[in-house]
């Protein structure tokens, strides 16, 4: 976690070409100075006529190559340890030895998890339409039963978390993200006094994008909201990025199975994970853990979509695990080839931002992504000047349901995809952008 949060009520010099100057209290003169100064830079990498993505949230190639002993792992051997024929139909929980991936990545026994297809974000649509529309303790548990639904997504998030409950007409009731994970008193709040709040998106670690660990706290208090919310309320705890640690010493995600279990809300929490940034992202594995009753209740609407997952895909998998030692051995061959990539877009908002009010950023010590607040306003302009100086950027308010951030001012950086050299280069655009839209709005209000 960085020390950058709350930057923005700090009002502190902007340094362009060695003047360390005042933004909010510069003279018009100045401000205009600078703003000739930077259209000029602007207009120099324009000219470079760049091609930089920083928008793919996804493993480089580097990454994926880690895991491309997949390929012919099994030599002819698809029987797992207790004697399944993994190329046969059948085994709607998974195969064993997946499961016990997924048991490992969410802290849970393995009683609890299945191990399911490529996406956990199928799962987590099939979970949230079986909540919806059958109930995941019967019908008469069914949320549309009940009218109006709503569904609390702390911001900014995951765009396609709020695409699911677009898709299945969910509203959405946003609150912020701190520095420990969502506002907790406004989260409490809501469910206490609002019974057509069926639900939460968690990313509890490394969260998308802001790439906040959820505290011991805050775990123990979303373990705490199925003591006080409706019955069938359902908290979605997404940890996408449960083990995708950057440092050597990686802060702990406690477990929220544990704390469900000491809380006595069992059946309060879905938990989902994968290893699509693991092994190979369009052909990993997909896990889902949850009480014995959510997982009847699951289980008993997924029967009528499938007859069950790919197992010799899951068996691949533990296979290659097995080879290598240790899932953590693989993650840290994955941290050794994005850290760098995280360190230069770091390197850089420091160098340009830490001692001014023009940005703030969470520093990540893991996950996919590093996320930007802008000056309030800021965010759209900065997105379009970067794409017409060929540095592509995730659309601002991509991190906000229905696309729309109130404040227009967050962005979301992906370093992974592009080389070193090439995150370098775009940072250098999307400074010099940051800068020219904050210079352009000051002027604007003189
Ligand atoms: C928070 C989060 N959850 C889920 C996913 C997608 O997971 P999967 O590939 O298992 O569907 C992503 C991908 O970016 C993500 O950021």
């Amino acid at each position: 976690m960085s020390d950058h949060t709350h930057r923005l009520a700090q009002a502190s010099p902007l340094t362009i070409k060695g003047n360390a100057l005042e933004l909010n209290t510069a003279s018009t003169e100045q401000l205009q100075q600078w703003e000739q100064s930077l259209a000029a830079d602007y207009d120099a990498i324009k000219s470079q006529k760049l091609n930089l993505d920083l928008t793919r949230g996804k493993p480089s190639t580097e990454q994926l190559a880690l895991a491309d002993a997949l390929d012919g792992i099994l030599a002819g051997n698809y029987i797992t340890t207790d004697g399944v024929d993994t190329r046969n139909y059948g085994g709607l929980d998974g195969i064993t030895e997946a499961r016990a991936i997924g048991a490992q990545m969410l802290k849970t026994p393995i009683e609890n998890v299945m191990a399911g297809g490529n996406s956990s974000l199928t799962l987590m649509h099939q979970a949230m339409s079986i909540a919806h529309f059958f109930g995941l303790e019967g019908p008469d548990s069914a949320w549309s039963k009940e009218g109006k639904v709503k569904f609390i997504c702390p911001v900014p998030g995951y765009d396609r978390h709020f695409s699911v409950c677009q898709h299945l007409g969910i509203d959405m009731v946003t609150v912020p993200m701190t520095s420990t994970g969502p506002d907790m008193d406004e989260v409490e709040r809501l469910v206490k006094n609002d019974s057509s709040i069926k639900g939460m998106w968690c990313v509890p670690k490394y969260s998308n994008p802001t790439g906040v660990v959820y505290s011991d706290e805050t775990v123990t208090r979303i373990a705490g909201l199925g003591k006080i919310a409706a019955d069938n309320f359902r908290v979605f705890w997404d940890n996408a990025y449960g083990i995708h640690d950057l440092s050597d010493n990686p802060v702990e995600l406690a477990s929220i199975y544990d704390a469900c279990a000491t809380a006595g809300t069992e059946n309060s929490v879905l938990q989902f994970a994968s290893t699509s940034k693991i092994t190979h992202a369009g052909a990993g594995v997909a896990f889902f853990a949850a009480s014995a009753v959510n997982l009847t209740g699951m289980k008993k609407s997924l029967s009528f979509m499938t007859i069950g997952p790919d197992k010799v895909n899951q068996l691949r998998h533990a296979r290659l695990f097995a080879a290598e030692g240790s899932l953590l051995e693989h993650m840290s061959k994955h941290a050794a080839i994005i850290k760098p990539r995280f360190a230069s877009v770091l390197a850089h908002l420091e160098e340009a931002f830490g001692g001014n009010d023009l940005g703030r950023w969470e520093s990540a010590d893991g996950g996919y992504f590093i996320s930007f607040d802008a000056r309030a306003g800021l965010a759209a302009e900065i997105v379009k000047l970067a794409g017409e100086a060929g540095v592509k950027l995730t659309p601002a308010g991509a991190t906000f349901p229905y696309g729309s951030d109130p404040l227009d001012s967050n962005i979301r950086i992906a370093p992974t995809v592009p080389s070193v050299e090439q995150v370098d280069a775009a940072m250098k655009v999307f400074i010099c952008c940051v800068k020219l839209a904050s210079v352009r709005q000051a002027l604007a209000v003189r």
